[in-house]
């Protein structure tokens, strides 16, 4: 038997549930199965490509350039939360460019490195959707997605020192 479909029966067939039962239903269930097998270990390895491709009767190369295309996905191991920063345009007239090389420099980190703890990945990603409330990052973990926004480099070392602690 498929290894994930093993260790998550239930959730994976509520999430299929959700999509029409045929070729193209089955394709759409990709990427919420990917945010769970990414639950699992902080990234999606190699074998849930694989396992996941199974389940979606797609090609494992489609699973993977998913992955590469998503700001949500990581096809490595990296640190338990990850704080993504948005510099896109809007934010950036906010300031959010200066907040982001500020945090690092606090953190003795550079932007796209994880704290030396292992704890903490911080990184620029596009838009977020909270614009006009930057700067702005999203917290994305083992609990989901938080939002944090209207952020000073002090607020958001409070979050991060929280994360490290958990
Ligand atoms: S541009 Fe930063 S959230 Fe939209």
């Amino acid at each position: 038997m498929n290894p994930f479909l093993e260790k998550h029966p239930d959730e994976i067939q509520a999430i299929l549930a959700k999509y029409p039962a045929d070729e193209l239903g089955k394709r759409s269930a990709v990427m919420p199965l990917m945010y769970l097998a990414q639950l699992d270990n902080g990234y999606v390895t190699k074998d849930a490509i694989l396992q996941i491709a199974e389940i979606c009767e797609m090609s494992t190369t489609e699973v993977a350039s998913i992955i590469g295309f998503y700001t949500l996905y990581y096809d490595q191991p990296t640190g338990k939360y990850h704080v993504q920063v948005c510099t896109d345009l809007p934010c950036a007239l906010r300031g959010a460019d200066q907040f982001l090389e500020k945090l690092c420099e606090n953190l003795g980190i550079k932007v796209g490195e994880t704290t030396p703890d292992g704890k903490v990945k911080v990184e620029a990603v596009m838009c977020l959707a909270g614009c006009d409330k930057a700067p702005m990052f999203q917290v994305q973990g083992p609990q989901g997605i938080e939002y944090h926004e209207n952020q000073t480099v002090e607020s958001a070392l409070d979050v991060i020192s929280k994360l490290r602690e958990a």
